[in-house]
């Protein structure tokens, strides 16, 4: 039987203090109203000087860990896809490593922005088929506060902080219960590199950077790039929409997550949705997504769950997963 991936516990992570529309608008050019229309939004957790970047996955994970009922010792990887680091190096990643203590594996920090989660659980399964893992902590973690321009109503409404995370364990396979990942699949686009970006790095002395996008642009690949995506999951898996229990999309705007759902022909209540209350995570949102509905009880074993996300690079792709 073949090796796959299964995703054996979810976790997640958001900061406590909350950030309403209206106290952006107390401060910005911004209305509550334009938000929620424009995005779906109402608030967003904003992380304290003590929630870090590897405090956060590191919540996440452990809770990732409890709910599939491992331990440290079972973890032989952990990618953490972030685009906001605490430092250059160590990866976070290993920040993680030591306040979990886990004893051994390796790990490191993956940087696809918004698609970075879909990013690490490809990576993570190509190793887990491969025989070369068979724990592997996957973990978005991201505080997209602190690279944001405060004064630019255009993106600084849009994004939140938190983090998720999923334990994946290799399993064999069978064919009538085919559970685990499915399939992955990546895409990048360079050249438009320039309508989502941060302008600075840590390696720039001076310039630590801050978010600056082009909505519109990103909005309009976004919808074609995503529809394309989720027909090649099907296609590559010779499923058809109505085989989807579930679409677990990228949370960035509620208008691109219905354009979603209708390509699928899924009803809104089979499409989850936290964009409203967290806002864009960026690589956290569609761990923080999934294990929302799994803890309340909306997706179960056995469902057919489609994630899908873009971001900044551009990067795009999807993963399949029988739960
Ligand atoms: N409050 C009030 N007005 C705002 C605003 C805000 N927070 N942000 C922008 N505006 C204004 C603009 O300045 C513009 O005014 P103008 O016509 O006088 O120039 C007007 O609203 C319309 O702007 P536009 O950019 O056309 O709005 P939109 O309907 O495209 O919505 C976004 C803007 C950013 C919400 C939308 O483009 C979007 O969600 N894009 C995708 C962003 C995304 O997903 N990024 C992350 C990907 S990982």
């Amino acid at each position: 039987m073949p090796l796959r991936s299964i995703l054996a516990g979810i976790g997640a992570y958001l900061p406590e203090r909350i950030l309403s529309n209206d106290e952006l608008a107390a401060r910005l050019d911004t209305s509550d109203a334009w938000i929620r229309e424009r995005t779906g939004i109402r608030q967003r957790h904003i992380a304290s000087p003590r929630e870090s970047c590897a405090f956060m996955a590191t919540e996440a994970a452990r809770a990732a860990l409890t709910s599939a009922g491992a331990v440290p010792a079972d973890v032989d990887a952990i990618l953490l896809a972030t685009a906001t680091p605490d430092q250059a190096f160590p990866a976070t990643a290993l920040r993680v490593q030591a306040a979990l203590g886990v004893p051994g594996g390796f790990g490191f920090d993956l940087s696809a922005a918004c698609a970075g989660f879909v990013y690490g659980l490809s990576v993570a399964d190509a190793m887990i088929r491969a025989g070369q893992v068979r724990g592997v902590l996957v973990i978005g973690s991201e505080v997209y506060s602190r690279i944001m321009d405060w004064n630019d109503r255009g993106s600084c409404v849009l994004f939140g902080d938190g983090a998720g995370a999923v334990f994946l364990r290799a399993g064999e396979g069978s064919g009538s219960i085919d559970r685990g990942i499915l399939s992955t699949h990546l895409h990048a686009q360079g050249s438009l590199g320039d309508i989502l970006y941060v302008d600075g790095a840590v390696g720039l002395r001076d310039k630590p950077g801050t978010l600056v996008m082009n909505g519109r642009e990103v909005f309009r690949h976004a919808v074609v790039r995503l529809s394309e995506a989720v027909d090649e999951a099907l296609a590559a898996n010779g499923l058809s929409r109505r085989d989807v229990d579930w679409l677990v999309p990228h949370q960035a705007n509620l208008r691109i997550i219905e354009a979603m759902g209708k390509r699928l022909g899924l009803p809104s209540e089979r499409v989850v949705v936290t964009v409203d209350r967290h806002a864009n995570t960026s690589a956290a949102s569609v761990p923080l997504a999934l294990a929302e509905a799994v803890a309340d009880g909306r997706i179960r074993g056995g469902d057919l769950v489609l994630m899908e996300a873009l971001g900044g690079g551009l990067t795009w792709g999807s993963a399949l997963v029988r739960m």
